[in-house]
């Protein structure tokens, strides 16, 4: 299949440090940038549309489900993504761990559009996967990251990131665009399908935003430093959430075990009463994401529930929570922004806690940028 030219007007983002300390937090400063790198000639906010080439062409292959595929943080965003979907396509969207897809049989359903999610676009685990069901006649999308890289060149069909190079092992600007990303294809499918027309405006409009937002989230560096280094001594903290708060914790759980060395362990916030409420006591923190959205009293329950077994809480919320025992608002910040506004917290409190403890935070310990063996 033959695709048309996209002139891309990304800002050249060069590999230089700066007046960074590390590129970790150059690259999670970029990420109000990156933001409106994602949208550029793709999104018109005034008109409420979108013009991507890769919508064109995805204009008449039917699908009506939707699987990603990926690895690490890059299945995170795929996995958030298969809540856009779920909101505002009204479809079926489920996400795989890429080295997991072929360990059971497996049959390649034609009406299925098979999302990869990369930033180096070379991980060898999602590669096996790809050639695979391409095999055997299935629809391949890809969001990468790296221009004519492996996956960018296998899928039928794509949408770059437009992150720019991403130097820091730990990826952090590189999830943003995937959320970003996901969710316009995610926005996409709602207007072929003729969804909630509201919900997408809504969602255009906040995306409008979200340089401003992610400011917002940004300008909360300096003050975090602090709680991020009693984090720092714990040695072991529960990541949680619930909804479309899953991903983001699982998110902020890899970044803070990938650099601070840390035992960070994601999951469910209503799954903790079936066995892991056991493990609570002082010396096993929670940090939990509550937006302010239709779970949040369920949210302040299950704080409830933590703070009884003598289990501290770090609220990372869009207003202050009364019994929590350490906050960081993010103020004003609703919706499908506050996903991205936590990430970037969440990617501030895993640095500091990191630096707090001296590791070397561009490059963690047995671990490579780009991971192209199985
Ligand atoms: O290049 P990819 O996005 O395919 O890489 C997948 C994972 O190896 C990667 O996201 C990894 O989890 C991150 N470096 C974690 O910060």
């Amino acid at each position: 299949m033959s695709r048309p030219f996209e002139r891309v007007e990304t800002e050249h983002l060069k590999a230089e440090k700066g007046d960074y300390e590390h590129f970790m937090l150059k690259e999670i400063f970029e990420q109000p940038k990156i933001a409106k790198a994602v949208f550029q000639g793709r999104v018109d906010f005034t008109n409420l549309a979108l013009n991507s080439a890769a919508f064109q062409d995805l204009r008449d292959v039917e699908i009506d489900r939707v699987k990603f595929i990926a690895c690490g943080t890059s299945y995170h965003a795929g996995w958030a993504g298969t809540y856009a979907f779920r909101e505002l396509a009204g479809m079926p969207a489920t996400a795989e761990i890429a080295s997991e897809f072929l360990n059971a049989p497996v049959r390649i359903d034609t009406k299925t559009l098979y999302v990869f999610v990369s930033q180096s676009g070379e991980t060898a685990d999602a590669i096996e996967p790809l050639k695979f069901i391409k095999a055997h006649g299935g629809k391949t999308f890809g969001i990468v990251n790296v221009v004519g890289s492996s996956i960018s060149r296998l899928t039928d069909f794509g949408l770059f990131t437009r992150a720019g190079t991403e130097v820091g092992v730990a990826s952090t600007k590189a999830f943003t665009a995937q959320l970003a990303t996901v969710t316009l294809l995610a926005l996409f499918y709602s207007i072929k399908r003729g969804e909630d027309f509201r919900k997408y405006r809504s969602t255009l409009e906040e995306l409008s935003k979200l340089p401003d937002t992610m400011n917002k989230a940004l300008a909360m560096n300096d003050g975090l430093a602090q709680v991020a280094e009693v984090f720092g001594k714990y040695p072991h903290i529960f990541f949680l959430g619930r909804g479309h708060m899953l991903p983001i914790a699982a998110e902020a759980a890899l970044k803070f075990k990938e650099i601070t060395y840390i035992h960070a362990h994601a999951m469910p916030l209503g799954e903790l009463k079936h066995g892991t409420l056991a493990l609570i006591d002082e010396n096993c923190p929670s940090v939990i994401f509550l937006p302010d959205d239709s779970l949040y009293s369920q949210n302040l329950s299950s704080v409830a529930e933590i703070r009884a077994r003598g289990g501290k809480v770090l609220a990372i919320s869009s207003k202050a929570i009364g019994n929590a025992d350490w906050n960081l608002v993010i103020p004003e910040i609703k919706g499908v922004s506050f996903g991205f506004a936590a990430t970037i917290v969440g990617q501030l409190l895993a640095y500091h806690a990191a630096k707090s403890l001296g590791r070397e935070i561009d490059r963690p310990r047995n671990l490579a940028k780009s991971v192209t063996v199985k």
